[in-house]
């Protein structure tokens, strides 16, 4: 099961994307996490630049999509919203089919940010029939250190409720897209 974890902050000690290394160094063997930490890196949409002008960052971004069973995003709020350089980076999916029957659930590292969870939900509905509203789990790691966020993750009861998590993505991503 290969599953694609996009962080929506481009920050250098950004606990969305600390988050996401410790949920991959506490999966099951079965579930093998890669991260994209590259929204920074990605050139601004335009539909000009689609089809044979495709910038490389994009394509790899594209590909790392396709080559996924399904995929979580992690992401800060910024001014009540998504932070753009999300959204730019949904911006790209949005004319291809990568995305459209892909499994997509969140997870959060705030015990806020819920008018940035109420937008996300809706776009991620609209760009994928598959987007897992249930499969959701929030973690309160908001001003902690790196390494701080993998020491509250690893702690037992944390690390058991990324498992679960896991395990209910995993499952989703395996059910059948007519009956999940
Ligand atoms: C420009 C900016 C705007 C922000 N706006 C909000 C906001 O509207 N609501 C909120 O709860 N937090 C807001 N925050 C705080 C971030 O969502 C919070 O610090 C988050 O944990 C950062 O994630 P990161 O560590 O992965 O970068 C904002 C932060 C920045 C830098």
């Amino acid at each position: 099961m290969k599953i694609l974890a996009i962080s929506g902050s481009a920050r250098r000690n950004s606990t969305n994307t600390a988050m996401l290394q410790a949920v991959r160094a506490v999966a099951p063997n079965e579930i093998e996490i890669s991260i994209f930490d590259g929204v920074g890196r990605l050139p601004v949409f335009s539909p000009d630049l689609e089809g044979e002008h495709l910038p490389e960052a994009v394509r790899n971004f594209i590909d790392a999509i396709a080559q996924s069973d399904g995929v979580i995003i992690a992401s800060p709020e910024y001014v009540r919203s998504i932070p753009g350089g999300l959204k730019n980076a949904i911006d790209w999916l949005v004319s291809g089919d990568e995305i459209v029957h892909k499994p997509i659930a969140l997870l959060h590292a705030s015990h806020r940010g819920d008018d940035m969870l109420t937008g996300l939900r809706t776009v991620l509905a609209t760009i994928t029939d598959r987007f897992a509203g249930d499969i959701f789990l929030r973690l309160p790691l908001m001003k902690l250190e790196p390494a701080e966020v993998f020491n509250t993750i690893k702690a037992a009861e944390n690390r058991s409720k990324v498992q679960a998590y896991l395990q209910a993505l995993s499952a989703y991503c395996t059910a059948d897209s007519k009956t999940a």
